[in-house]
């Protein structure tokens, strides 16, 4: 980590601008919890990726409140808006004026979270198939350099993953959204959260898509009746919660169930107070560990 964090400064530095790729259903556990500390003040273009999937007032609230933060800028994109791509070189330029025509060229750190839909991003971007790297964390030997028009130089630097997992809600999120593996988690405990978070914050949505004229009040109601009503029963008539689960958590990616936002700024805010005084306790332990083993020794 500390490593990675050196390197990541290596290349801030070299560079002009930063471009992260957030997922728009949720912006806050898809950053990358060191770009902040180390950006300083160079700008950094903030994409809010696969935004079709995302609640579009939910969007324009994250972009709003992600472009308080100063020399920040937001575009929402998803795939099927390839010609919003081209907003993208504009803006870059508009940050980092003087490189549009001159000889130099505009070097920008480009990075996300693995499946934020960063190889699909670049693709459009440089108008052909660039090969996708490695993730693993080892930032310089990943990087690689890809050339795309309006004088811009990408860096992709595939080390630099490292999600904010920290944090048990967060851990959810990035599973509900498919950015950590299914076999990190149990499925059951996934569409757990996502039931719940879902009976509150998108009651409408669930009615609709289960057919459901009063909801129940709590989560394991909610996957039995979707499961009864998805024929997810064993011979004995029980239903089958591993089976259930794997059906929300994928209607719930593929954007079946709606336009689904899993975060809020406010909830970034209330979290990231958590994830402080998280990492200052496991300083405090790491800290009191290597004096007592210092003592023994
Ligand atoms: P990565 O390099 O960041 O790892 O992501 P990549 O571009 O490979 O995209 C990951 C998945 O996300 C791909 O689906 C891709 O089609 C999808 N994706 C990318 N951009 C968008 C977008 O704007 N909207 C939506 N809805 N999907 C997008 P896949 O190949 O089917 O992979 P998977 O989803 O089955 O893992």
């Amino acid at each position: 980590m500390y490593k990675a964090q050196k390197e990541i400064k290596k290349i801030i530095s070299k560079v002009d601008l930063i471009i992260e790729i957030l997922d728009a259903r949720i912006p806050f556990s898809s950053e990358n919890p060191m770009i902040a500390d180390l950006r300083g003040d160079k700008p950094c273009i903030k994409i809010l990726n696969k935004s079709d999937l995302a609640d579009p007032v939910m969007t324009e609230k994250w972009q709003n409140y992600l472009e308080k933060e100063k020399s920040v800028k937001t575009i929402a994109f998803s795939v099927d808006q390839k010609n919003k791509a081209k907003l993208l070189p504009d803006l870059c330029h508009k940050l980092v004026p003087g490189k549009k025509n001159g000889v130099k060229k505009l070097h920008a750190m480009i990075l996300g979270i693995p499946n934020v839909g960063k190889s699909t991003l670049i693709n459009i971007l440089a108008d052909r198939i660039i090969a996708k790297t490695g993730n693993e964390p080892a930032v310089t030997k990943n990087q690689q350099r890809i050339n795309i028009d309006n004088n811009i130089t990408l860096i992709d630097t595939p080390g630099v993953l490292w999600p904010n997992i920290e944090n048990k809600g967060s851990g959810y999120r990035l599973a509900i959204t498919g950015a950590i593996k299914d076999t990190a988690m149990e499925y059951t405990d996934i569409a757990f959260f996502a039931a719940e978070f879902l009976l509150t914050d998108y009651p409408d949505l669930l009615k609709k898509r289960f057919d459901i004229d009063t909801l129940p009040d709590t989560e394991i109601e909610l996957l039995e009746y979707i499961g009864s009503k998805r024929g997810c029963l064993t011979s004995g008539g029980r239903v089958e919660l591993d089976k259930v689960s794997k059906i929300l958590i994928n209607e719930l990616r593929s954007g079946q169930i709606g336009e689904i936002t899993f975060e809020t700024p406010e909830m970034r805010d209330k979290e990231l107070v958590e994830l402080i005084k998280i990492r200052e306790e496991k300083t405090v332990k790491k800290e009191s560990r290597k004096r007592n083993w210092k003592k023994k020794k």
